[in-house]
């Protein structure tokens, strides 16, 4: 019974994303956008057995990643962000929201100040930099989809991710310090040890 009960969490939470969704497809509104996904996850957010629900996923930089919902437009996730690694900037080619579940993250979102025609170089301008609680989200949106995190010391830090689409096979990873990038799969990055972490 239970269980039922879950499943129909899940499937009433996808179908208010999706309603928000299509009201931002009509008025590109993007504080009603986010106003809309905090809204529409927050039971599923607040289910006592949140952290049993879903399937296991490949994440792309870490080892704890469920999909909760999946439908090839629409995937929400949760994700175990590991204290002290360091996710460096990086876009999606997509856009994506992410609300924090527990545990506190450093956030910051990245746009493009240069124009984007010299291959390996990036000039990257923040245009939001904060540390996110339980209940914030943050999102990343075309043009401005690159960001970096890292999830800070304290409780285990667990993040509800949202995205319209599928992300791009290969992402740009871009050093901010010396201006420039390299595009990888993120199963290359994370296998090449480059994720750093001082937890
Ligand atoms: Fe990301």
């Amino acid at each position: 019974m239970l269980h039922r009960q879950d499943d129909q969490l899940t499937r009433h939470t996808a179908q208010a994303l999706m309603a928000v969704l299509e009201r931002y497809d009509l008025d590109r509104d993007a504080a009603g956008l986010r106003a809309g996904l905090l809204r529409a996850t927050e039971r599923l957010r607040a289910a006592p057995d949140l952290y049993q629900l879903g399937v296991k996923r490949e994440g792309n930089h870490i080892n704890n990643s469920k999909y909760l919902y999946y439908d090839g437009q629409l995937q929400i996730t949760l994700d175990e962000l590991p204290h002290g690694m360091k996710i460096p900037a990086h876009d999606h080619g997509i856009w994506e929201a992410l609300i924090l579940c527990s545990g506190r993250v450093t956030h910051t979102v990245y746009e493009r100040a240069d124009d984007g025609n010299t291959d390996g170089y990036a000039d990257l301008r923040i245009i939001e930099d904060r540390i996110c609680s339980p209940g914030d989200i943050a999102m990343v949106v075309p043009p401005a989809d690159i960001h970096a995190f890292t999830a800070l010391p304290g409780d285990r830090t667990f993040a509800m991710t949202i995205i319209g689409g599928k992300y791009a096979d290969t992402r740009r990873y871009y050093s901010v310090e010396s201006k420039s990038y390299v595009v990888r799969t993120p199963k290359a990055l994370r296998e090449s040890g480059a994720l750093e972490t001082s937890a």
